[in-house]
């Protein structure tokens, strides 16, 4: 019988990558989502990429009787994947308690339900934000954890510790914490992408619409850093190696029992690409052009940060394998079926 999964904001744009991943080796997936930041219509392409519909429930992981009707609806679910939060580093700044108290009270509420619903393991969106600025760079699971620079990074770093508590305290549950690096780019497909509301905050949104000619000019934010071409640096990962790293730490935390019961692991490519780099890799390999102008740096940017990701390389058995380039084609991919859709 296959694997049960519940994915939480399965409908966003990393959990309905990680659906098609997870259902596509196997696993059997339901999905709980508030549409707060994403469409049911993402259902559809997951079908049409996987020939399965995942089962959806749609309502609010911070709502625990909701979280319990759903365990007993679907019984037998062995792992959790947490992607449900809001995510907007701005937004976080000027409204904190909807970040701690969306991104902490689901979180908490799924782990109360856990040992209830004999759920084994749960894997957890983190970010490298909780790496604040690093001292020194490529950086590895050991690098300091620096104060947030947000109240959306101080969530992450809080989660990482109420799951370590949870466990030190004898919870029967296992956790892998995941420290997601940039994820960029589409499904190859072009049926599922990042669709975010309004206009964007991240830059490959950002740029991909500018090149569609929805946004005027974009605007890089800042020259005048200590990098080679003054630009900031980003460790992108491609959003679809990004979800295999999920199944295969489902895979590792629920099929051995000779694994710690909190594990961290970096997930990046190695690489430290700067703004500049990645808009001329987009115009090289798609051919579109980008109109864009130099701007003042933006309050609370990391100049430059990039993984270590040896250990998910060696212990996950995972490795980042899309080429930046490929990833920024199928990034344009997914912006030109969405203006064919309209
Ligand atoms: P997303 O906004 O596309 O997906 C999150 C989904 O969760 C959305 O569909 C939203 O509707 C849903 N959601 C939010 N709060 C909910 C709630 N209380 N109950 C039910 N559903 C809820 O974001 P994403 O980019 O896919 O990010 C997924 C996770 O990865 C988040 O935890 C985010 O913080 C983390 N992360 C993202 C990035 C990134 O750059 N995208 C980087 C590091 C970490
Ligand atoms: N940038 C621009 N112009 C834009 C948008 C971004 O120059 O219009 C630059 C930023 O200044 C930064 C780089 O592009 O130097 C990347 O910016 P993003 O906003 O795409 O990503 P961040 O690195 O700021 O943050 C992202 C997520 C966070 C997450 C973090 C680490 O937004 O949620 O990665 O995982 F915490």
């Amino acid at each position: 019988m296959a694997t049960k999964i519940l994915v939480t904001g399965g409908t966003g744009y990393i959990g309905s990558h990680t659906t098609v991943e997870l259902q596509q080796a196997g696993y059997e997936v339901v999905i709980i989502d508030n549409l707060s930041n994403s469409s049911i219509d993402v259902l559809d392409g997951i079908e049409s990429i996987t020939g399965i519909r995942p089962a959806f429930v749609e309502g609010d992981v911070c709502d625990i009787e909701t979280l319990r009707s759903l365990f007993r609806a679907h019984p037998g679910i062995k792992g959790i994947i947490n992607f449900a939060a809001s995510k907007a580093v701005g937004e976080s700044v000027e409204k904190p308690l909807l970040y701690y108290r969306n991104n902490l009270n689901s979180l908490m509420n799924l782990l109360e339900c856990m040992p209830e619903y004999g759920v084994r393991g749960i894997v957890f969106s983190s970010s490298c934000t909780v790496y604040g600025e690093p001292d020194k760079n490529p950086i590895d699971e050991t690098a300091p954890i620096k104060p947030a620079t947000s109240p959306y990074g101080n969530t992450k770093q809080i989660s990482e510790e109420i799951i370590a508590d949870f466990i030190t305290s004898g919870a029967p549950i296992k956790s892998i914490l995941l420290r997601y690096f940039n994820p960029v780019g589409a499904h190859p497909s072009a049926l599922i992408g990042e669709l975010p509301n309004g206009v964007p905050n991240n830059l490959v949104p950002y740029l991909t619409q500018t090149a569609a000619g929805i946004r005027k000019e974009l605007t890089v934010f800042g020259n005048d850093y200590n990098t080679p071409d003054g630009s900031c640096i980003r460790d992108f990962i491609d959003v679809v190696d990004l979800a295999k790293a999920h199944v295969a730490a489902m895979h590792r935390m629920l099929d051995n029992d000779d694994t710690d019961a909190v594990e961290i692991f970096n997930l990046g490519t190695g690489r430290g690409v700067s703004v500049m780099e990645l808009i001329e890799g987009f115009e090289r390999s798609t051919g579109v052009k980008v109109p864009y102008k130099i701007g003042p740096r933006r309050a609370g940017d990391i100049e430059q940060i990039w993984a270590i990701p040896d250990k998910a390389n060696n212990v996950l058995g995972w490795k980042a394998e899309v080429p930046v380039e490929e990833t920024l084609r199928k990034a344009w991919a997914w912006q030109c079926h969405l203006a064919e859709r309209k």
